[in-house]
């Protein structure tokens, strides 16, 4: 597949403004109480820094995750894993886990329910961007930067075989 074209579809400055947003959300709904955020490596690491620093709320502690990638987990029966997990107990805890895109569903509804099974005291879901057309693991976001509905999007942690993760904008990624 040869790439044809990059095309802004969220600018910068409109992340940003979404992000400020989602964080207002965020602080709102766990006020003043003790949370773990957990980063989905690799393409949630920008999101996940830029959200973090724009929370009001003290009592933060940090995370990271890694599951199998998408090119392996694409089909119906393809199994996720973890590649690296949290270093930390799930138990009792606030935890709020953020990922960069929900596609069909499959890697968050792996990890979604190997942290239910650690007895967590609440966990949620921050998605940047929620992509609906090719979802079939019913996995819904707690707080949601962007719907789309179809196409391939690259940038601001987004990357296409590694590629563009550093873009500020995220683009739509034409194939020729
Ligand atoms: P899912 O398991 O099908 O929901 O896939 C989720 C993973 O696939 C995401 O965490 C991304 O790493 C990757 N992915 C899905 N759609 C896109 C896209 O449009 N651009 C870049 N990565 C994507
Ligand atoms: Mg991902």
């Amino acid at each position: 597949m040869n790439v044809k074209s990059l095309t802004p579809l969220f600018s910068a400055k409109d992340i940003a403004e979404r992000v400020n947003l989602l964080a207002a959300e965020i602080d709102h709904v766990y006020g003043d109480t003790p949370l773990l955020i957990v980063c989905v490596l690799k393409g949630a690491a920008i999101f996940f820094a830029d959200i973090v620093r724009a929370l009001r709320k003290p009592h933060i502690t940090l995370d990271f995750v890694r599951v199998s990638s998408y090119g392996m987990a694409n089909t119906p029966e393809a199994c996720v894993s973890f590649l690296k997990d949290v270093e930390v107990p799930l138990e009792g805890k606030d935890v709020l886990v953020i990922e960069d895109i929900i596609d069909t569903g499959q890697s968050m509804d792996f990890l979604m329910g190997q942290f239910a099974a650690r007895s967590p005291r609440s966990l949620r879901l921050a998605v940047l961007v929620d992509k609906t057309e090719r979802r079939h693991a019913a996995v819904r976001a707690d707080f949601v930067g962007f719907a789309l509905r179809q196409g391939f999007i690259v940038g601001y942690g987004l990357d296409y075989a590694e590629q563009y993760r550093q873009l500020p904008d995220i683009c739509t990624l034409d194939f020729a």
